[in-house]
């Protein structure tokens, strides 16, 4: 477990050339040694100005090539091809950009038929990875919602307290874009080496105070129950810190 450092940035554009320049160092860190590094995405905008940088402004051999593998925090039930799937943002902004091979990217089946066996199969594939115990990605990329929600683990949901299932269907409240969802769950999410949570725009000050209030973790902010294993780091914008 590591406490919450806080990351401050004038804004989005900063705080995105920022998280891709420690991103690609922390890639280089472990590719340099051959090793892999597996990375856990999320969906959202918030992350997309990082994603675009790191595959289009940063060259560094480094992060293509056959080390970097992507997994996703969560996805909606959707197929791959249709504009709210998560898979698809990160595809168009990071992994066909790099060419990063396919058999390096773990997506969820948004098109499943049955989501409780899809998250039970996503569950074989990450613990064929990661075994049983060990560390998990080396970084999970997180965002969170103006309710506190992250991946899409939401406030006061039962998959909160979930320890033994590492990834679970879920409904996400109405009103949210594409109700059925897989979500990873904090037992596999807890165990990254690196655990970041971006935040950007006024629209994110109330769960940004709301993390910042539960240093110890609250259902009520699903947001504050992360911590990963080596860092949890905060990378806001002053809007959403309230500076
Ligand atoms: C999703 C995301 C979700 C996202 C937050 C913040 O599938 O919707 O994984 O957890 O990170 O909703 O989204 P924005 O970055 O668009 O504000």
């Amino acid at each position: 477990m590591s406490r919450l450092e806080i990351r401050r940035f004038e804004d989005l554009e900063t705080l995105s050339r920022a998280g891709a320049g420690t991103l690609v160092a922390a890639i280089r860190e472990r590719t340099s040694r051959t090793l892999p590094f597996h990375i856990a995405l999320s969906g959202g905008s918030t992350p997309r100005p990082l994603l675009r940088i790191l595959a289009q402004e940063v060259p560094d051999a480094a992060l293509a090539g056959d080390l970097l593998h992507t997994w996703w925090g969560d996805e909606r039930m959707v197929s791959p091809d249709r504009e709210a799937s998560n898979y698809r943002m990160a595809r168009r902004l990071l992994t066909d950009p790099l060419g990063i091979p396919g058999e390096q990217v773990h997506r969820i089946h948004g098109e499943a038929d049955d989501p409780d066996a899809e998250a039970r199969r996503y569950e074989t594939l990450m613990r064929g990875h990661f075994g049983g115990e060990g560390v998990s990605f080396d970084l999970a990329l997180q965002g969170i919602g103006e309710d506190g929600h992250t991946a899409s683990l939401f406030p006061s949901s039962p998959a909160l307290v979930e320890t033994a299932r590492w990834a679970l269907p879920v409904e996400a409240p109405l009103g949210t874009a594409v109700t059925e969802r897989i979500t990873l769950t904090l037992p596999v999410l807890n165990r990254s080496r690196r655990v970041w949570i971006l935040a950007a725009g006024g629209a994110k000050r109330e769960a940004v105070r709301s993390l910042l209030d539960h240093p110890e973790g609250d259902p009520s902010c699903p947001a504050s129950l992360l911590s990963g294993l080596e860092e949890t780091v905060l990378w806001a914008d002053r809007e959403a810190l309230a500076d």
